[in-house]
């Protein structure tokens, strides 16, 4: 178990510890990287793949009105919200929040209601919402509304506040984390009391690290997928480290696993971890979960092959509680953001795969038939398990391709291509980038954004297999510690288009701490409404974009004036930036689903003081909670 020295590793982040427990890359020679940085400032700052560079004016701005509410309501002319480091929801005037479910809550009325002197039992959290709240989407079943949302982690502050340790210290510690991973599928809705979870609701779900797993595509029963436990590598358990999320227009929930390395381990210190094991960062320690000492699947020593069956994209089926979740390996196995699916104009089902880990890679799917409405359920089994995985290279005259991963162009077989599908990109030498976050289409017109958080290591170091990061194209900042969010255009308007033009939505920066050169941001960013890390990135149905931010809130140094992390609003089309909310501290915000009737927003505040300085949202212990937000005049806002 966690013993006292590793008391302060509970409060690292998943990066942090993968960079303790992996031996730092090479340096691939800072000064020349540098140079080349300096010489291109002058020219990207003045170049059209920066959007709003020269042709972007700030009177333009005044020009949103063409994405107005079709009630009257222009939800761009709220009244920004000042970044602040409040304890607290910070909303325009008019808007009202309310938070609707958090870790612990029963969801069945025969769980007990969550006491944070006694917190919950490994029992209580399986009738529970699980904690970290994380990506979510909405599903209209019947008449009834229902929110899948993941559970991506636990937040040692809050879930192990009565250890002294803040972590687990016996075998039902670390039961209960297993329950309180995955995935919580909960019907809502709007009463007196406002927006709630439907206790003891048919729909009611939790999935977690221990759910029986379909394993589909290319991987299954490839002997890289075999273990002790299923020697024909069809069926795997459970699903953690759920980050983002994603929607089919069949119906069904796509829950991404990212971080999943850290929690395999070795009960043998002295084991050789395999470079296709170390891409992927796995290591003789893991994040301290200890679920190693609970199940032999998570030791390295014993099960060498189970980490080769976490690492995907996983679909659910909402409206169908009893359906087992298949994983779906077509999509590859990576650190996985979101899943964001589009039917290209000719009926192939894209998804848009953000690999996010410093240096790692965006990804496209293309299956090979084409979704009709009303595909039977062999149809939807066929678009998602045979398709050809592409990766982005991003050229800097603003054009970029995708490159097919196949036999041809990588030397493995199309199992290996979805296995380690890492070293696949690495092979066609696709454009490292800085962390793609989530990946998110615009409903009215094709073009894709995807968020790229930071990266402190461009222009540094390499990537986990060698690939070097050179300052350029999308990636322009050497240390990039605020993060850009990036925009490409399929040609022809087809999202199966094997090419695309980009250029940079917004590069954030702070123009009061760094008034000029590239740290400074795009022109759309500004003293008003600056931020670090954009991570979440979401259309509602008006083509509106909302930005959230996973990144520093020290509020001092590069990161002056920007407060707690928070959610903003952005305009596509001329580039406007406002500032909607405020989080409370210590928190993520992430996560973004609206009611049917378009006039409730629903965002997830992920581990509110993970440092353990929150009282966020009952005043009490922190607890990771899921809010709902709504005009007080009950306009559409979505
Ligand atoms: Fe769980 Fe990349 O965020
Ligand atoms: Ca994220
Ligand atoms: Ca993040
Ligand atoms: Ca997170």
């Amino acid at each position: 178990m966690f013993d006292a020295n590793d008391k302060n590793k509970a409060m690292l982040s998943f990066d942090e510890m993968d960079e303790i427990q992996r031996p730092a890359p090479e340096n691939v020679g800072f000064d020349a990287v540098l140079d080349s940085a300096i010489s291109r400032r002058d020219f990207f700052k003045g170049s059209a793949l920066l959007f709003g560079s020269g042709l972007f004016v700030k009177s333009s701005l005044a020009k949103a009105a063409s994405l107005q509410e079709s009630n009257g309501l222009n939800l761009f002319s709220f009244k920004d919200v000042v970044a602040n480091s409040n304890d607290d929801i910070t909303l325009p005037d008019g808007f009202k929040w309310k938070p609707m479910v958090s870790w612990g809550d029963p969801l069945w009325s025969k769980g007990q209601s969550f006491d944070s002197s006694d917190l919950v039992t490994e029992q209580s959290q399986n009738l529970a919402f699980g904690d970290n709240n994380d990506g979510m989407k909405h599903f209209s079943v019947q008449g009834r509304e229902l929110l899948a949302i993941n559970n991506e982690y636990v937040n040692f502050a809050s879930f192990f506040s009565h250890r002294q340790s803040k972590a687990p210290e016996s075998r039902g510690d670390v039961l209960k984390t297993q329950q309180a991973v995955g995935v919580s599928i909960v019907e809502v809705s709007a009463g007196s009391q406002g927006w709630q979870v439907v206790k003891d609701s048919p729909y009611n779900r939790r999935i977690t690290a221990q759910t029986p797993m379909k394993i589909t595509g290319p991987a299954k029963g490839h002997s890289l997928m075999k273990t002790q436990q299923d020697p024909d590598g069809i069926q795997s358990f459970g699903t953690w480290a759920n980050c983002g999320s994603g929607k089919t227009p069949w119906g069904t929930y796509l829950t991404c696993e990212e971080n999943f390395n850290g929690y395999y381990a070795s009960t043998d210190p002295d084991i050789t971890i395999s470079d296709e094991l170390k891409r992927y960062g796995l290591a003789h320690q893991g994040y301290g979960y200890d679920w190693h000492t609970v199940d032999k699947r998570f030791d390295l020593a014993q099960n060498p092959n189970e980490p080769n069956r976490s690492g995907y994209v996983v679909e659910i089926d909402p409206a169908n509680p009893q359906t087992m979740p298949k994983k779906r390996t077509a999509l590859g196995r990576f650190k996985h953001e979101n899943a964001e699916m589009v039917i290209a104009d000719n009926g192939q089902v894209v998804v848009y795969l953000g690999d996010d880990e410093r240096g790692e890679y965006l990804y496209r799917y293309v299956s090979n038939n084409k979704y009709r409405a009303n595909a039977t359920s062999e149809q939807i089994d066929d678009l998602m398990e045979n398709g050809t995985l592409y990766v982005a290279k991003f050229h800097d005259d603003g054009s970029g391709e995708w490159l097919a991963l196949t036999s041809e162009t990588t030397g493995m077989n199309h199992a290996e291509i979805c296995i380690h599908t890492r070293q696949a990109a690495s092979k066609v030498h696709a454009t490292t980038m800085d962390r793609p976050e989530w990946v998110a289409a615009n409903p009215n017109k094709a073009e894709v954004f995807c968020a790229l958080t930071n990266n402190k290591n461009r222009g540094l170091k390499t990537n986990a297999g060698g690939d070097k990061q050179p300052v350029g194209g999308p990636n322009p900042r050497e240390n990039n510690r605020y993060g850009q969010v990036l925009r490409w255009i399929p040609s022809q308007d087809n999202h199966a288009a094997d090419t695309f033009n980009w250029n940079l939505f917004v590069l954030a920066g702070n123009p009061v701490v760094h008034p000029k050169g590239l740290l400074s941001g795009s022109q759309n960013v500004s003293s008003h409404n600056m931020f670090n890390s954009p991570d979440g990135v979401h259309f509602d149905s008006q083509g509106k974009l909302w930005i959230q931010t996973d990144g520093k809130t020290s509020n001092e140094g590069d990161f002056a004036g920007m407060g707690n992390n928070q959610m903003l609003l952005a305009n596509p089309q001329s580039g406007e930036i406002k500032r909607f909310m405020v989080g409370p501290k210590e928190c993520e915000v992430t996560g973004f689903s609206y009611s049917e009737d378009k006039k409730t927003i629903f965002v997830s505040i992920q581990h509110p003081g993970e440092k353990g300085g929150s009282n966020f949202p009952y005043g009490k212990l922190a607890r990771s909670t899921v809010i709902a937000i709504w005009h007080k005049e009950g306009h559409q806002i979505a």
